[in-house]
């Protein structure tokens, strides 16, 4: 072919990369490898081959990691946690910033082989996921350097599991690695069984660096090592994965004092107003959904356009659908790669056979002879309720939806379980900063799509997870507070009637719904006695029922989440001047309900109501600086409904210090008062009345903390529950949440002193709230 004829077609050459560098890589290995445990590989055990999605070759034989395997991991870790903790914070930074420095080196290395195992367009790994991770080590060495000054309280949780997908091997790692090893822990990874290549390449970069034996630790395999690493003793599990498998580490880890970060999958919306910059919402959908074959958890793979320039913007997609090239992803001028495994190219394939609703095209542009490649597709004229509208594909399919109105728009962008991304296009900043809040979603772009840092936090709301990646906020997720938790003395119980004749049944025993007091559903009451056996009064026994009523009522005053913060401070003000204007004949219950004198702890509960009604409006969010043309907001935002139970140890300052920071943040509550001194909560009933705060932002059952804890936890819209509940209702609670994959807050059987500091502060404060990152345009 002469120049002038390429310049006539237009037609590119192949541009490979050179493989030789990766494979001789492979080749020193003898293409056989075994685990990353204590600084060194293990003897290969039973393997299995990982291969090159492109060609379907053979690319190296992988150990199929045991239970045995996972345990000698956890042990290495274990070995050399304490002295990885206790390195000064400033050795730990130049650590990381050497594997930084060492992931730049090695960058072509690591692109290639990347590209080679998972079937990424070399451009989308050397252009984006490695120095992504060499920007997640150099942001992390940074907070390694500032933890002890900005976070003197906080200690390293210890072992931490990580468990990640295939689709961006290296950066997950790097998610997971580099937060971990800033805290003071060590790790134990498992990568996805489709691409473990880059892990076990980086393992040898960690010895380069210098990183002490059993800080890393890798351990291949496929779901039975994960799960194997799930029941190990670790004290963390990192998943990022399926929300299937989410689910299960959730219900498996139930009840083990073990935290737990959960990224999930999504169906993120992107939105497309009239008034967009058109070429560029295609661009970002390209870019989106078929760069990386649409194997991006928060692709923006269901396209909601407005009506009026629907047809328009189909057109111009699928204009530049047939003209995007498919092919070679080593090739530097290919723009879509081969799909990870022929396992993922059927389930798309069966995905869209099964389902023919709607108009489906699929680009002219000509896919290889062989090799796992899916044609892009776009997918028109469905309806909310399809099922391809609402399953998350995981290919390069676009689903798309009209709508007429911002408000429909959200209300369609909203109708799906998962919650982890969204895109909103619009010229006009008002729109789209009207409609970004109202988006539930981890993260929000605005005129741009898919952009990421190690600054901003990232991770999703409903079943896209829990837990943020990222910042100080995906770093507090590696840490706990260094107070010694003390264990919890269980509350006498009741003591028997001094007078047998006393009433069981007291038909004046009320709960607080909608703000109400109500009969409970079931009728009955419990008598409250006195330490010397004195009857002082009856508490109702809420049930199920009673249990969805609250919900219902805390759900129909979500509109306090937009209250403002002033204006949320000045009820919790409103609440302390009136507890304070009876705070005596209070101090008066508490003696008759415990015994001890309750004039301490009414004061604290009035300093503690003063304490979130400062906080309400100065939790504030942050302003991300990250390496591009855009700012992203960090906000504060409500996590929803929170269903809590409260402590015995401090019958009314437990209460208060669990209601104050969930009310104080924008959250409506249920709330299960003590069970052994409930008379405390009801008498608060009157308090609230008189507070001015809106019916149904507190909602208060009492009751067996157990029966109503089930029912929290398995309520599909409680969005968290927290229990400090003198009865260890961990598992009982984690399990149930793992339905819906709400959020959990459990205290393990510890107590905790709820007067002075260990009672209030930050950590209530991000347990009240859901970070939610908005990128924007923002200077030049
Ligand atoms: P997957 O959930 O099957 O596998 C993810 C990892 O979990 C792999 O390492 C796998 O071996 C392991 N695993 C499988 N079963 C396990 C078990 N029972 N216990 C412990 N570990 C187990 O997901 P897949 O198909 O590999 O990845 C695609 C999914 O991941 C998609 O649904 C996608 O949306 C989601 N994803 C989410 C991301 C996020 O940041 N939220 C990022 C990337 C993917």
């Amino acid at each position: 072919m002469t120049i002038k004829e390429i310049f006539d077609s237009m037609a590119y050459g192949p541009a490979p990369e050179s493989a030789t560098e990766a494979l001789g890589w492979i080749a020193r290995h003898n293409g056989t490898f075994g685990h990353w445990i204590d600084g060194a590989f293990t003897k290969p055990g039973d393997t299995f081959t990982t291969a090159n999605p492109a060609t379907g070759e053979p690319l190296a034989r992988i150990t199929q990691g045991t239970a045995g395997d996972v345990a000698a991991a956890v042990k290495a870790a274990r070995r050399a946690q304490p002295g990885w903790a206790k390195l000064p914070a400033h050795q730990r930074a130049k650590h990381l910033y050497a594997l930084a420095r060492l992931t730049q080196k090695h960058a072509r290395l690591l692109a290639v082989l990347e590209t080679l195992d998972n079937g990424k367009p070399i451009r989308e790994s050397r252009d984006i996921d490695i120095p992504l991770v060499a920007r997640h080590f150099s942001y992390h060495a940074g907070l390694a350097q500032l933890l002890p000054s900005e976070h003197p309280d906080l200690t390293p949780l210890g072992v931490c599991g990580a468990i990640i997908p295939w689709n961006f091997p290296l950066l997950m790692l790097a998610w997971k690695l580099a937060p971990a090893l800033a805290a003071g822990n060590t790790i134990v990874l498992k990568p996805a069984e489709y691409t473990p290549l880059t892990a076990l390449l980086f393992a040898e970069i960690s010895r380069e660096a210098g990183l002490p034996k059993g800080v890393l630790n890798i351990v291949t395999g496929d779901g039975t090592t994960g799960a194997a690493l799930v029941e190990a003793e670790v004290d963390k599990i990192a998943f990022t994965g399926s929300t299937s498998v989410g689910k299960r580490i959730r219900a498996a880890t139930a009840g083990r004092a073990m935290a737990l970060t959960l990224e999930l999958g999504g169906k993120s919306p992107y939105i497309v107003f009239d008034d967009a910059d058109l070429d560029s919402a295609v661009e970002g959908l390209v870019d989106s959904i078929w760069f990386n074959q649409g194997q991006v958890c928060c692709a923006g793979s269901r396209l909601l356009v407005q009506e009026g320039i629907a047809d328009r913007f189909h057109a111009k997609l699928k204009r530049r659908m047939d003209g995007l090239r498919i092919g070679d992803p080593l090739d530097k001028a290919i723009d879509i790669g081969a799909i990870v495994d022929p396992i993922q190219l059927r389930t798309i394939t069966r995905l869209i056979g099964e389902n023919p609703e709607g108009d489906h095209y699929q680009a002219a542009c000509p896919l290889p002879a062989q090799g796992c490649f899916y044609p892009p597709t776009l997918i028109t004229g469905l309806s909310a309720a399809s099922t391809l509208m609402q399953e998350e594909i995981f290919g390069p399919v676009l689903v798309s939806m009209t709508f007429r109105t911002p408000e429909e728009a959200v209300a369609l962008a909203n109708n799906t379980r998962y919650g982890l991304a969204a895109t909103v296009w619009s010229e006009n900043i008002n729109l789209a900063l009207d409609v970004a809040p109202k988006l539930k979603a981890g993260v929000v772009w605005v005129n741009a799509t898919n952009l990421f840092d190690a600054a901003a936090g990232f991770g999703g709301v409903r079943e896209s997870g829990f837990g943020r990646e990222g910042g100080w906020e995906g770093l507090m997720a590696y840490l706990k507070p260094a107070a010694k938790p003390v264990a919890l003395k269980p509350v006498a119980p009741t003591p028997e009637p001094a007078n047998p004749e006393a009433p069981a049944l007291d038909r004046t025993a009320k709960l607080y719904i909608g703000g109400k007091q109500a009969r409970p559903d079931g009728g009955y009451s419990q008598p409250v006695y006195s330490p010397r056996g004195k009857l002082l009064g009856h508490a109702g026994i809420g049930n199920r029922k009673d249990i969805r009523n609250a919900v219902e009522a805390a759900h129909a005053a979500k509109g306090w989440g937009k209250a403002t913060g002033h204006n949320r401070a000045q009820i919790l003000y409103y609440i302390a001047e009136n507890l304070s204007a009876r705070a005596e004949e209070f101090s008066q219950r508490l003696k008759d309900l415990t015994g001890y004198n309750g004039t301490a702890e009414v004061e604290a509960s009035i300093q503690r109501l003063f304490t979130y009604a400062a906080w309400s409006d100065k939790f504030d969010g942050a302003a991300k600086s990250v390496p591009i043309r855009g700012l992203a907001l960090a906000m504060n935002e409500p996590v929803g409904v929170i269903g809590a139970l409260c402590p015995d140890e401090a019958p009314l300052l437990g209460l208060i210090s669990v209601m104050a920071p969930a009310i104080a943040m924008g959250n409506t509550c249920v709330l299960v008062p003590s069970a052994a001194y409930p008379l405390a909560a009801t008498d608060f009933y009157q308090v609230l009345d008189t507070s001015d705060l809106p019916a149904g932002v507190v909602n208060i059952v009492t009751g067996p903390p157990a029966d109503l804890a089930k029912s929290l936890a398995g309520h599909m819209d409680v969005d968290a529950v927290w229990s400090f509940s003198s009865q260890n209702l961990a598992t009982l609670i984690e399990r149930e949440a793992a339905l819906n994959v709400k959020r959990t807050w459990v205290n393990n059987g510890q107590a905790r002193t709820w007067i002075g500091p260990t009672g209030e502060g930050r950590e209530f404060l991000r347990h009240a709230t859901e970070v939610k990152t908005i990128w924007v345009p923002y200077g030049e």
